[in-house]
């Protein structure tokens, strides 16, 4: 059956089984992940709706996003779940006839409840697992970035999930943990040896803890075991080191502050230059290029203290929800 959008003009098709799957588990997961409300499949709602003139699919949306268990357990902020459902209701009335009570009931309940600092964003790996965690509203608050995940973040997850072999029997140091997706998934995807989260911020490092309970324990003898570390990069003593020895070091958005590019790459060359079995470890940094020249210095720094680097240039297939166009650049460093 074939539909004109009352807006558009355009015309569409009704949707096979599996696109009609692929639209709601793209909304599901675009919800999630709080994505923002343009990244949504809205055009092809609109289309199924015009073509079944049913609710369905709506019905199907809510009991997929709103409704879902993991929604009543660890619900996307107020504000967002509040703009997800009024996109819902518009789109809704002004394509479909009948009103949908449960659509309505949903805004109502988030309409009287009490915004709050603190959402949970769920991460929904290609296994079919989720990974909820306590993220701030705000990217930057509490005098910290560490309370979200950021995009490099999910760049390095995606990348550490097509690298499992990588982490195979090492032990894994991560420098500015934040709240602890990458090292999460990381865990659960591969055989390593042991995991170091490390920040150096008290409320990051706390929130980190909670997080990863929900996840790891060091009861599962078949998993890796996992500690947290306060460890700031301007401030590291050499029995600290010592007591790491991490064979592989992997980091997400840590360059981004000029003041402290340069403790970052001291810490880098002697965590280096610090052999492990006769080795010297590897080091992985992802990072968003959000100003050139930081990002520069970063890179000089790295020659300065005599680190040679290589762009790693693979393609990695993406997973989570978020804007690829961002410059993200992922790096190899050696000695
Ligand atoms: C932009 S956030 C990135 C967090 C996480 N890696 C991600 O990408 O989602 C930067 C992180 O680096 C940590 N950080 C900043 N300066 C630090 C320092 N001097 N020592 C240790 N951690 C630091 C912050 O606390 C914060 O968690």
């Amino acid at each position: 059956m074939s539909y004109t959008h009352p807006e558009t003009g355009k015309e569409g098709e009704a949707m096979s089984h599996e696109t009609r799957k692929e639209v709601i588990h793209t909304f599901q997961v675009n919800f999630f992940a709080m994505s923002r409300l343009n990244a949504f499949p809205w055009d092809s709602l609109d289309g199924e709706i015009m073509t079944t003139t049913t609710s369905d699919i709506i019905t199907e949306i809510l009991q997929k996003t709103c409704l879902h268990p993991i929604c009543l357990k660890n619900p996307p902020s107020l504000k967002y779940r509040r703009r997800f459902l009024t996109e819902l209701i518009k789109r809704h009335e002004m394509l479909a006839a009948e009103p949908l009570d449960a659509l309505y009931e949903a805004l109502g309940e988030v309409m009287c409840a009490q915004e709050e600092d603190m959402c949970y964003k769920t991460y929904l790996l290609p296994t079919g697992d989720a990974v909820s965690l306590a993220e701030n509203v705000a990217l930057i608050s509490q005098g910290t970035t560490g309370l979200v995940t950021w995009e490099a973040a999910l760049y390095l997850t995606e990348w550490a999930l097509e690298n499992t072999h990588i982490f195979k029997n090492k032990t894994v140091l991560e420098l500015g943990s934040g709240v602890g997706l990458t090292g999460i998934v990381v865990c659960l995807s591969s055989s390593l040896t042991k995991y170091i989260f490390s920040d150096c911020h008290q409320t990051v490092l706390q929130r980190l803890k909670d997080n990863i309970t929900n996840y790891l324990t060091n009861s599962d003898s078949s998993r890796a075991s996992v500690c947290v570390e306060e460890l700031d990069w301007e401030n590291v003593s050499d029995e600290q080191l010592q007591r790491i020895q991490a064979n592989t070091i992997i980091a997400a958005d840590v360059v981004y502050d000029p003041d402290v590019i340069a403790c970052l790459v001291r810490l880098l060359s002697r965590l280096l230059n610090c052999k492990v079995q006769e080795e010297h470890p590897d080091v992985y940094i992802a990072s968003t290029v959000r100003n050139p020249q930081t990002y520069d210095c970063f890179k000089k720094e790295l020659e300065m203290a005599g680190l040679r680097h290589v762009v790693m240039k693979d393609s990695v297939a993406q997973v989570f929800p978020y804007n690829r166009a961002t410059t993200i650049e992922m790096i190899q460093i050696y000695v």
